[in-house]
């Protein structure tokens, strides 16, 4: 493999920030120092990233590619969204392989490789979406965690008759991970209650996709969020919510963390750049932003980076799984609860981020890479290999130039989705190339990689219990 070096950039990691050479061979980090000799460091190619943040490359462990949901399928395969997400700076992600009723964990795990197997342009690792868990399950997971590099699980509270699953099978699953050092992942909103507002609402012919947010109020985030992180103290141990949308929850996981409890949450881009206002868009176009759990009320958003800012939230994922307007979104025409839930985002984390968190003063260059990358990794099993710049690590390297502008949309981006909910967005700062496992993947704007060069990753436990 060709070796690097990239000379002169501000190198950021969650805890640096200094201006050196990064050397790379072999796929990994192997130097790094200011001005390191030419006749030492002989490279095949030498970028020079002056005025560039020099990052390690962006962790998204929250994404669903080729995922049948809500009677169709997310429209990003693996080719698709992992190139997208190349070109926005993220170089791996942990998808959700989902072990369907009657079928085991295994079945899954191999549907979901095939999936991605040489299609990928980045690394991807997957969580394994549990819905029914008899003893047989239990010993599954362990045989995952164990021998597959599965070391995550995730859990409904929601969509009754799909993926929700009762307390007693959450708390199996929690107890089981005690003994064999998963993490569980939970979709906390209460699915029974929405279950039957949902009714309500459709009664009184409230077909509209506001009424998919009016459904889903944040009370029953906050409620479930409660009951989540209760069954996990019960069981003693960790808890991580994925999708973290409102203050109500946040109080949950801000309270136990006060009260010394490992409780963990991502949020996501949309949480902290949208609005229930967007619902009320005209015609049939809220149906761009149904999702679960919803948008909320604006005031909101404060709350969230309030929480990034103290660290109740860890980290920024970006829930990715996009459906078309044009056959998808309009399954729900005449009914809300018919609409796929979900919304394209897998290219656009780090350039909102860096936009409205670094550039606006909410947060520093630090803890921009360590939500979007240092911590993810620490989280899900992959640190110190990915989630840093460090000799021994990969080397998956984002040039990222604060002053380069971009303006969001479906035109400029490449996700596989009619629509994006920036449309006509600008922001300051992108990534002007990307490097994985010390190839240089996106230049100029164009991706150059080689489909199927991701590989997949079998993850350890993760490090939550140092964070
Ligand atoms: O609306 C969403 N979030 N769709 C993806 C599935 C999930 O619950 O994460
Ligand atoms: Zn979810
Ligand atoms: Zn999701």
């Amino acid at each position: 493999m060709p070796s690097l070096i990239i000379r002169n950039g501000r190198v950021i990691t969650a805890s640096d920030d200094y201006v050196a050479d990064v050397y790379c061979d072999n796929g990994k980090v192997a130097a790094i120092g200011a001005n390191l000799p030419a006749n030492r460091f002989q490279a095949d190619r030498t970028v020079d990233a002056s005025g560039q943040y020099v990052m390690p490359g962006g962790i998204d462990v929250h994404t669903h590619l080729d995922m049948p949901f809500g009677g169709t399928t997310s429209a990003d395969d693996f080719e698709s969204g992992t190139t997208a997400a190349a070109h926005g700076g993220t170089t791996s992600i942990v998808d959700f392989a989902i072990q369907y009723r009657g079928q085991t964990m295994r079945h899954a795990l191999d549907e979901w490789r095939k999936k991605a197997e040489g299609k990928a342009a980045i690394d991807y690792g997957f969580h394994m979406i549990v819905t029914e868990l008899p003893d047989a399950g239990l010993e599954e997971m362990d045989r995952l965690v164990r021998d597959e590099g599965i070391t995550s699980f995730k859990l409904f509270m929601a969509y009754p008759g799909v993926f929700m699953v009762d307390d007693a099978t959450i708390f199996r699953a929690l107890q089981r991970t005690g003994e064999n050092g998963g993490l569980v992942c939970m979709h906390a909103e209460n699915g029974g209650v929405i279950d039957e507002l949902v009714k309500e609402a459709l009664r009184k012919g409230q077909t509209a996709p506001k009424y998919h947010a009016l459904t889903r109020p944040s009370r029953a985030e906050g409620e479930a969020t409660g009951r989540a992180i209760a069954l996990a103290e019960m069981a003693g141990v960790p808890i991580y919510i994925v999708h973290l949308s409102a203050a109500d929850a946040l109080e949950k996981v801000k309270q136990a963390r006060d009260m010394g409890l490992p409780a963990y949450a991502e949020t996501c881009p949309q949480y902290l750049f949208l609005s229930y206002d967007n619902y009320e868009e005209p015609g049939f176009d809220g149906a761009k932003y149904v999702m679960s759990p919803p948008l909320r009320d604006k005031w909101h958003q404060d709350v969230l980076w309030k929480g990034l800012a103290k660290n109740d939230l860890q980290v920024i994922s970006t829930d990715h799984c996009p459906f078309c307007m044009a056959e998808q979104k309009t399954l729900g025409k005449d009914d809300f609860s018919k609409i796929p839930n979900g919304a394209p985002g897998i290219e656009t984390r780090l350039t909102l981020v860096h936009n409205g968190g670094v550039r606006s003063g909410r947060m520093n260059l630090n803890r921009f890479v360590e939500l979007c990358s240092t911590t993810p990794a620490k989280m899900f099993g992959l640190f110190p290999r990915k989630g840093t710049i460090a000799v021994g690590s990969d080397a998956d390297i984002v040039l990222f130039d604060p002053n380069r502008k971009q303006t969001l949309g479906v035109k400029t981006l490449h996700m596989k989705v009619d629509y994006n909910p920036y449309e006509g967005t600008t922001v300051h700062g992108s990534p002007s190339m990307v490097i994985a496992n010390g190839k240089v993947i996106i230049e100029d704007g164009k991706y150059v990689g080689k489909k199927g060069d991701g590989r997949f990753l079998a993850r350890g436990q993760s490090l939550a219990a140092s964070l």
